[in-house]
């Protein structure tokens, strides 16, 4: 009996010892304790931009995959607005145990720039699972645009900047970015249109009600090669196999353009390492899943490489993407607050 309270006593001492979890104020030890089950229910996968465009599209295949691997579904839960930082802000609060990740992309980076007033600190409060992939982005029109390549849409873009519209999924969006891009290469503000995704400024474009949109092959490509909007290039280095005959922006004369939209998963910080170490096994699997590579390919894209998904490639992949748009970002003078 006495061995017994003996033992009771010291498990309490040490609970009383143990450092704190920095964000639920459980003792580390059970935190770590309860990880070694991890995941014992569903896990949510936010996606901070409307269902159906190209940050949805890359977050489904992978959770569809991890999921098999970690054998509990992993959910994906839309939370469109504010170019991502609201998704970003609601994983930033959330409870750091495994159950709830972020699927964000390069808006991750610029928006840490162009939001003076974050509700959460880009680089303090997530942890990091790794890379997923590196999306290109195609410069699109409503289908009945007069222009036959890319200077024949900057000459009427120009022609009629005061009437012509630009969608984006919001300020911090990948398609917010490349539009600044392409406003900046031919020294023309246009209208911009903002949407809670490119999903829904996608059903805008093909019904004509906007004109022109820089977005990713993900959300693109198959409308490009059905003929329902016009394509004048796509911003990769190369041509992609899936869209031969479009021209990168370099062959176009515009290689400032240039641009690919890399995509990372993030947790809360304080996030178990026992959950995240199988997150980042959960996500290496997927990426070299064959129907995740396959639909990748159709879409014009293809998973990170092992070592890129990994956390701290996707850490210092953040941290060099703050530093490279911050001065562009503060030379433009443009803030979403
Ligand atoms: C973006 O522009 O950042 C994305 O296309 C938004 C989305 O995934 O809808």
């Amino acid at each position: 009996m006495k061995h017994i309270a003996a033992a009771a006593g010291i498990a309490a001492l040490s609970l009383i010892c143990m450092p704190l979890m920095p964000s639920t104020g459980i003792p580390a030890l059970l935190g770590e304790a309860h990880a070694a089950g991890y995941p014992d229910r569903q896990i949510t996968m936010i996606v901070p931009f409307a269902a159906g465009g190209p940050t949805d599209t890359v977050a489904r295949l992978v959770a569809e995959s991890m999921s098999k691997t970690l054998g509990q579904q992993i959910v994906v839960e839309n939370v469109g607005g504010a170019g991502g930082t609201l998704g970003a802000g609601r994983v930033a609060k959330a409870e750091a145990d495994g159950y709830t990740v972020l699927m964000h992309h390069i808006g991750m980076a610029t928006s840490a720039t162009l939001y003076r007033k974050l509700s959460y600190d880009t680089l303090k409060d997530f942890d990091y699972v790794g890379l997923v992939t590196d999306v290109p982005m195609t410069i699109v029109s409503r289908k009945d645009m007069e222009a036959k390549d890319l200077k024949g849409l900057i000459d009427y873009a120009k022609a009629n900047k005061d009437k012509v519209t630009v969608a984006n999924a919001g300020i911090g969006a990948a398609s917010h970015l490349c539009g600044m891009l392409f406003m900046s290469a031919i020294q023309t503000p246009l209208v911009t249109v903002p949407y809670k995704g490119t999903g829904p400024a996608m059903t805008d474009l093909l019904g004509g009600q906007v004109d022109i949109m820089c977005d990713q092959t993900t959300n693109t490509t198959k409308q490009i090669q059905g003929g329902t909007i016009k394509a004048y290039a796509v911003t990769s280095a190369a041509r992609l196999d899936v869209l031969k005959d479009l021209p990168t922006v370099t062959e176009a004369g515009y290689p400032a353009m240039s641009v690919g939209i890399w995509h990372g998963v993030y947790a809360p910080k304080g996030t178990p390492a026992e959950a995240l170490d199988k997150l980042t096994g959960a996500l290496q699997v997927a990426l070299k899943d064959k129907n995740v590579a396959a639909r990748f390919a159709e879409l014009g894209t293809k998973p990170s490489p092992d070592a890129d998904a990994t956390p701290a490639a996707l850490k210092a992949k953040l941290e060099g993407e703050i530093a490279r748009w911050k001065p562009v970002i503060e030379g433009a003078g443009q803030y979403a607050d």
